[in-house]
């Protein structure tokens, strides 16, 4: 299973350190390429020289390369299919649970879009301290896999849970972490549109919004994860899709991003409407820029086709359609008002009112309501770890 994937292995200040000679060995074994990242305590534990050669690379320990080059650790967390971070100290925990980037390391852990995995090492009571299992619990909300520091005798002397879990077991959870997983969604086809349109105004201006289209593409990369064959009608963004069953179509306005989603619906078994269509859109395009020769200037605006009312007037029995709702106040009123009028199945609800939700955030706090008014509320996320959410909720639907 790990055949071929791109490890980055991060060592941090720990006595457990000596045990990631055994694991690199193991993920070598089984023809992954595997890169080290030591934190400097890490290099007191064990020498960057042992893990240099049983990984067959050199060891990266600081942003400047040995050859006086950068260690560039934004190519690293993408170059990389799996982060884990093993042993991880309280310290290190801490640290990116709240973004702290002090290290290359930590500035690899921050850039990485990959999937993390990580092993906690730690004495007793550093480990049951409520900041760290808070730290540990933010950590899993944003995502990452924590492997369960085992009980048994500390280097402390001390009794109890810290001892980081032995390179099998680490391996093990890994496997499960990485295998695929069943899903509903395989070989379904799952339309998404995400981002924003753009109304021309003439050929200079237009009238758009602040999506960034970043939730619609990270439940494209969890669909896809899934085994769907995803359709994203995208909008300008600046995100990219990075799998191969995702199949995009660009479109800049409300009436392309329309005629888009009505051609590709008639295939859809669900369809998640992530875009931000503008509502209205200027009644006469002037082909030639407008001059400013008038104080005061008017544009007459017509109201586009709702995409997601109109798909719901189309919708067969076994289709699903899934809205959004971006609201400022009476938000689940609103959301609630939304699926009726629009024949959704489900909406995604999220409100401008809470931190860390809304445009061009990596981060999301939903709500999910269905059609019989029940409601499910999430806590503050990453927008993949939403994704999951969303498709998880979809999934139930599904017999
Ligand atoms: N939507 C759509 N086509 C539009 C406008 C909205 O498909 N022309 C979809 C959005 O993609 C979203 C849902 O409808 O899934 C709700 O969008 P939202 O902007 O919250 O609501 P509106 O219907 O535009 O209503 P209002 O702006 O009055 O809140």
């Amino acid at each position: 299973m790990l055949k071929g994937k791109k490890i980055v292995l991060g060592i941090t200040g720990s006595i457990a350190a000596y045990k990631t000679a055994t694991l690199v060995r193991f993920l070598v074994k089984e023809q992954a390429e595997v890169k080290v990242v030591m934190t400097n305590s890490a290099t007191q534990f064990i020498t960057p020289l042992t893990l240099s050669v049983l990984s067959k690379n050199p060891v990266l320990r600081s942003f400047e390369a040995a050859d006086k080059s950068w260690n560039n650790h934004v190519e690293l967390g993408l170059w990389a299919d799996l982060i884990i971070i093993a042993p991880a100290s309280a310290n290190t925990i801490a640290k990116m649970a709240n973004g702290i980037c002090d290290n290359l390391l930590l500035a690899c852990y921050l850039s990485a879009k990959c999937p993390i995995v990580i092993a906690p090492a730690m004495d007793l009571d550093m480990y049951l301290h409520p900041s760290t299992q808070k730290n540990l619990v933010t950590l899993q909300a944003f995502g990452n896999l924590i492997i369960p520091p085992n009980d048994g005798e500390l280097a402390s002397g001390l009794l109890g849970m810290g001892r980081m879990a032995e390179p099998e077991e680490i391996s093990a959870w890994i496997r499960v972490f990485l295998a695929p997983k069943k899903s509903k969604l395989t070989n379904r086809t799952i339309l998404i549109n995400a981002g924003p349109t753009r109304e021309a105004i003439d050929p200079v201006r237009y009238i758009s919004n602040h999506s960034t289209g970043k939730m619609g593409y990270a439940i494209a990369e969890e669909a896809a994860k899934r085994g769907a064959n995803v359709i994203l009608v995208s909008g300008i963004t600046h995100c990219k899709a990075n799998n191969a069953n995702i199949k995009v179509i660009h479109v800049i306005s409300a009436s392309e991003m329309t005629e888009a989603c009505l051609k590709q619906f008639e295939n859809a078994d669900v369809t998640i409407l992530t875009a931000a269509v503008a509502d209205y859109s200027p009644k006469n395009y002037s082909s030639h820029k407008i001059k400013k020769e008038e104080n005061n200037l008017s544009l007459e605006l017509v109201k586009n086709i709702d995409i997601a009312k109109e798909l719901g007037m189309q919708k067969s029995g076994k289709q699903i359609i899934v809205g959004f709702a971006l609201e400022t106040n009476n938000e689940v009123g609103n959301a609630k008002t939304k699926i009726t009028q629009k024949n959704l199945d489900l909406i995604v609800l999220n409100s401008l009112n809470d931190a860390g939700a809304g445009f061009g955030a990596d981060t999301n706090k939903i709500k999910i309501l269905n059609r019989l008014g029940e409601q499910k509320d999430f806590e503050l996320k990453s927008k993949s770890a939403v994704a999951k959410d969303i498709l998880d909720e979809i999934e139930l639907m599904i017999s």
